[in-house]
């Protein structure tokens, strides 16, 4: 199950700061028609982009060398995938990645958020280089250089080498270690063409659904596990932050997180504790350490056996830019059959859905941006995710003519254009995602492609909203010159 599958039954929230309330309810309204590309305003040099992760598209999973995944090691179990689905293939990047560049820069689009596979560069998770995964991603730097698109390189987006698993994985502290190598020894070897580093891809949804739930790979359960992954995660970017630096590395250094404002389901006094004590552990347990070296109190006490003295100043660090991924709203409710009595409940709003039960609340975009804006003011913020699901299996026509996508995309970026003139300060903003691709335990369920994969061919298809996002990146670009 996708986490966001939960999201349909999820107010506090992270820090009390600026109500919604005031903003123009006809917002929240979806467009008619796709409005007109031209219409929004960003100021010169916005980032339009797109984001994909490897284990999502790459494919060719035993090939030329590359190691086992968690994720091989979760697919390969048929019980935790959706239809016993893996990523063997997936959307075939690995073989069609010229044309994948090809697809971005055609599309207008200047800006490409993607991550590169641990365990394709490192097999077993050491040192020892895979010089054919290696040559893989020179050629896909040179090609977006090339071409004139921004790499935005992801380090982690939860595919850890299996070799490291059988060492603990993330509940060892050791991973953390691990990762500061793997960040060094790729920044020595692509570092020259990286302009923007970002080092974990959410925390949050690794550390709780993988490492709590067990929903997604490593599958582990429980809160001692999820509070060890957490933490050495934290500590894992410090580390990794730092060693980037060590390398020379000249790119900006930032890294990715979810964050979602998070309310409780009912007005109900225990659904309003059970809403704080997981926004401290979803929101809070990840931003905190990174801006302040910190954790929440509501769960520092929990946390506090796997903390060392000196993590804190460790996983402090000063970043160029923090990227947020945002999707929607999380619903919770007091529940004590789950760790900290907290688990995701019922919408108290009537939202609509799209495909995965996932509620369109683009305000939530304007929420939690003026949040992290007043608590933390980072330097730099931009959007590293934001997209819309349709069913793999609608054959209504609406997965290429997604006027639905196009209006998604069109109400989240009004709110961020709100939430930067009440001072947010971002600077970009990347869809999710490039192709239609492996939605982790949904497998190939859920596409959120601005260009459809043929399963079977592998052809490309760009939707009319891969159109119509291409226009609005052109439109800025123009107001540059
Ligand atoms: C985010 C993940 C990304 C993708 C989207 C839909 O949580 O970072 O890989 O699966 O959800």
């Amino acid at each position: 199950m996708n986490i966001r599958s939960f999201l349909t039954l999820s107010r506090r929230g992270l820090l009390r700061l600026p109500a919604v309330a005031a903003l123009p309810p006809a917002l929240l309204h979806p467009d008619p028609l796709p409005p007109d590309p031209a219409s929004f305003n960003f100021p010169p040099g916005f980032a339009f982009g797109v984001s994909t992760s490897a284990y999502q598209i790459e494919g060719a999973v035993r090939e030329d060398g590359r190691g086992d995944s968690i994720w091989d090691e979760f697919c390969h179990n048929p019980c935790r995938v959706k239809g016993g689905q893996n990523a063997n293939i997936a959307a075939g990047h690995y073989h069609h990645m010229p044309e994948d560049v090809a697809l971005i820069a055609d599309a207008g689009l200047r800006n490409y958020r993607f991550s590169v596979s641990w365990p394709r560069l490192f097999p077993d998770g050491g040192s020892r280089p895979n010089p054919k995964g290696f040559a893989f991603y020179d050629r896909l730097l040179d090609a977006l250089l090339t071409k004139g698109v921004t790499p935005w390189l992801t380090l982690y987006h939860w595919d850890l080498p299996q070799a490291l698993q059988a060492k603990g994985g993330w509940t060892s502290r050791d991973t953390a270690v691990r990762l500061a190598e793997f960040a060094y020894l790729t920044s020595r070897a692509l570092g020259d063409r990286v302009p923007n580093w970002l080092v974990m891809n959410e925390t949050a949804v690794h550390a709780y659904i993988g490492h709590c739930l067990g929903y997604h790979a490593p599958g582990l359960t429980g809160q001692d596990n999820w509070f060890a992954a957490l933490h050495h995660l934290n500590l894992g970017q410090g580390m990794a932050i730092e060693a980037l630096r060590a390398s020379g590395a000249k790119g900006r250094i930032g890294t990715v997180a979810a964050c979602e404002p998070i309310r409780p389901s009912s007005p109900a006094l225990e659904d309003a504790q059970a809403a704080e004590r997981f926004d401290a552990a979803w929101n809070g347990a990840v931003l905190e350490p990174l801006f302040f070296g910190s954790y929440p109190e509501l769960i520092a006490a929990d946390i506090a056996p796997h903390v060392r003295s000196g993590d804190a100043g460790i996983m402090a660090q000063p970043i160029d830019m923090l990227g947020i991924n945002y999707y929607s709203r999380l619903n919770i409710a007091h529940n004590p059959a789950y760790p900290l009595s907290a688990y995701f409940g019922a919408n108290p709003r009537r939202s609509p859905y799209f495909a995965g039960g996932w509620p369109i609340e683009p305000d939530g975009l304007y929420e939690i941006l003026t949040r992290i804006q007043h608590r933390y003011s980072p330097r730099e913020m931009f959007i590293s995710e934001n997209g819309f699901a349709t069913v793999g299996t609608d054959t209504s026509g609406a997965p290429l003519d997604d006027v639905a996508r196009i209006s998604y995309i069109a109400q989240h970026l009004r709110f961020l254009r709100r939430a930067m003139d009440s001072g947010a300060n971002v600077s970009g903003y990347f869809v999710w995602s490039l192709l239609d691709s492996f939605e982790w335990n949904d497998g190939m369920k859920w596409h959120f492609g601005l260009v459809a994969v043929d399963p079977v061919t592998l052809e490309r298809i760009p939707k009319r909203s891969c159109h119509w996002y291409g226009a609005l990146a052109c439109a800025h670009e123009a107001m540059r010159i």
